[in-house]
């Protein structure tokens, strides 16, 4: 997976593709690179982060990419863009050709010289083979040569313009006044454009500064509607934040009021259905296991979960089932598999997603959008709380239209929804107690994270952050699994954070906290109960809540703890070693 961004117009394509390529980072940062046309194709690029590139060639139609590396590893070499022999054809790619390998070994024998080990290189190779002097042309031929999945955009010495195709991988077209801007997100380019056209699979569009043109892979051309975005650039920067991730916590309470507000208009959420599956990765997957929690109490249906990598291990089961895909991004390729699989088997399909027209959306036959606005830091934070908000208002729906919740009691659980932002925002205000414990912690090599009920995947979530951002071993277990065998290593001082919601659980919590404190253990109770403060170490008074919305406030903490604890030890709390923020490879 990886960011790239394409520019013809009047502007420097350097600063232009320079800062487009900064709002991409986030997709990878294995390497960075651009090529820009000025008579010749200029190439500079990198391994490392795209404030390690330098260069001091400019034009006004360029190309850029910032690399998550799959095939080939981060080196200056597998950096792109790549270039055919003649160096008069540039490519930048998104995705994986499955097919490589095969066409590699053709273009070699038609006397290809390749200069790196991925599969990308073979996409300038190929079009090479087909130009003769018309670039669209050579780029319609190679692309129907492509297996797999790519967003790739194309430029070439001799022609003013940019190709570019999408399948299976993200790519958005900006619309400007004598400029054109293509990316695989839109805050690339919004700086300079907020009228947006998103390319759909089997799409190719041709851009000059005057005109974007659509096509599908045949040569058909298409008709597309210009979308205008109504976030800014300030929505996806800092606003005076340190990292991205503590500006995204802290905008938790609008981004939930603004995704149940965008809930609540819609009249389209009438379901019928007699099982639940739930597929996501990660913290995704995370949401949906508290889902089930929510789903189960409310609908009393049986509802599964799944690791969406996992799902496409499970036969075909066509069981009256809505399988609902829950992906921020929109763009998790497991996810998107899973999704496939599903509505193959003949299930109802929903995907929840924070990304207008990502991957998913075109593969489900409904989808709810969480209304987070664009989530930059690796961790998700933000798009998780908005994830929760949409599976309760999800379920209240469902049980209203399916007959198993009375309007009045549908009515109290939305007006309880109400209450969330105020309930996180308050528990913001502990963010001066939750650095504290993070600097009482932040030392130990091993933590645990314990809850029960709707709280267990919250544990879950708090041992992820942890691991993801402070790179600390972190375990999240369900309170009564403790004494079934990692009680073993519990030892003096070692942090347990243990949630304690007033709630059905609350008396095995305190017996599960009274076996880690007989071993020495270092508490760090979250409750809204003072007591739980007589057998912790450190209490973290949470607001009270109704019990099913404890997750939101208890969550919160989890990751400012996670943050803090980051920062303290110094780490790249937006941009993790070794993961990107969105998984585009299966
Ligand atoms: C969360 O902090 C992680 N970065 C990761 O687990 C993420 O939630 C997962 O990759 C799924 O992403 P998605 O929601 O975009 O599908």
């Amino acid at each position: 997976m990886c960011g790239i961004i394409g520019y013809i117009g009047f502007r420097s394509a350097k600063e232009v593709l320079l800062k487009s390529l900064k709002r991409l980072e986030y997709r990878g940062y294995d390497s960075a690179g651009v090529a820009i046309v000025d008579g010749k194709i200029n190439v500079a690029k990198k391994k490392g982060y795209i404030d390690s590139l330098e260069f001091d060639f400019d034009g006004t139609l360029g190309i850029g990419h910032t690399r998550w590396a799959t095939h080939g590893v981060p080196e200056d070499r597998n950096a792109h863009p790549f270039l055919d022999c003649k160096g008069e054809i540039a490519i930048v790619h998104n995705g994986i050709i499955e097919n490589y390998m095969e066409l590699k070994e053709k273009l070699i024998k038609e006397g290809h010289k390749f200069k790196s080990d991925t599969d990308s290189e073979v996409i300038a190779h190929l079009i090479e083979e087909h130009y003769n002097g018309n670039l669209k042309e050579a780029f319609f031929k190679a692309i129907k040569e492509l297996k797999g999945s790519f967003a790739i955009v194309a430029i070439s010495k001799n022609e003013r313009k940019i190709m570019a195709a999408k399948k299976d991988s993200p790519l958005v077209i900006g619309v400007g006044d004598h400029e054109n801007f293509v990316a695989s997100d839109i805050p690339a380019f919004l700086e300079y454009t907020n009228r947006v056209i998103v390319m759909r699979d089997g799409e190719i569009s041709e851009l000059t500064e005057d005109f974007v043109h659509f096509y599908d892979f045949n040569g058909n051309e298409i008709n597309k509607e210009v979308q205008i975005v109504e976030w800014s650039i300030e929505d996806a920067e800092k606003s005076g934040y340190e990292h991205f991730m503590l500006k995204e916590i802290y905008e938790q309470p609008f981004a939930l009021d603004s995704t149940l507000h965008s809930l609540l208009s819609r009249n389209d959420m009438n379901f019928d259905f007699g099982r639940v599956t739930i597929v996501a990765c990660g913290t995704s997957y995370h949401a949906g296991l508290v889902g089930k929690y929510i789903i189960e109490e409310l609908l009393r249906i049986p509802v599964e979960v799944y690791y969406a990598s996992e799902y496409r291990y499970r036969p075909n089961v066509a069981d009256n089932s809505l399988a609902i895909f829950i992906t921020q991004s929109g763009e998790t390729a497991d996810t998107i598999a899973a999704a496939r699989k599903a509505k193959a088997s003949g299930n109802e399909t929903l995907a929840i997603t924070n990304v207008v027209g990502s991957s998913i959306t075109n593969y489900v036959d409904k989808v709810i959008y969480t209304n987070a606005g664009p989530e930059i830091g690796v961790a998700a934070t933000k798009t998780f709380t908005a994830q929760l908000m949409a599976l309760e208002y999800f379920a209240i729906k469902a049980g209203e239209s399916m007959g198993k919740l009375s309007a009045s009691h549908a009515r109290d659980l939305l007006n309880s929804l109400r209450k969330v932002p105020m309930y996180v925002e308050n528990t913001l205000n502990l963010n001066g107690i939750i650095k504290k414990e993070a600097e009482k912690i932040h030392k130990r090599k091993d933590m645990f994270f314990i809850a029960r009920g709707m709280n267990y995947p919250i544990a879950l979530e708090g041992a992820l952050k942890m691991k993801e951002i402070s790179y600390i071993h972190a375990e999240g277990y369900p309170a009564g699994e403790l004494k079934h065998g990692p009680l073993a290593l519990i030892e003096e001082d070692i942090p347990v954070i243990a949630l304690v919601p007033e709630d059905i659980t609350y008396d095995k919590m305190l017996s599960n906290i009274k076996e880690v404190s007989a071993r020495n253990a270092y508490v760090i109770g979250v409750s809204s109960s003072e007591d739980v403060g007589k057998y912790v170490d450190t209490l973290i008074k949470v607001p009270s809540t109704e019990p099913h919305l404890s997750p939101f406030v208890n969550v919160v903490v989890l990751q400012l703890l996670a943050y803090h604890t980051a920062k303290l030890l110094g780490r790249e709390i937006d941009k993790p070693r070794n993961l990107a923020k969105s998984v585009t490879v299966e």
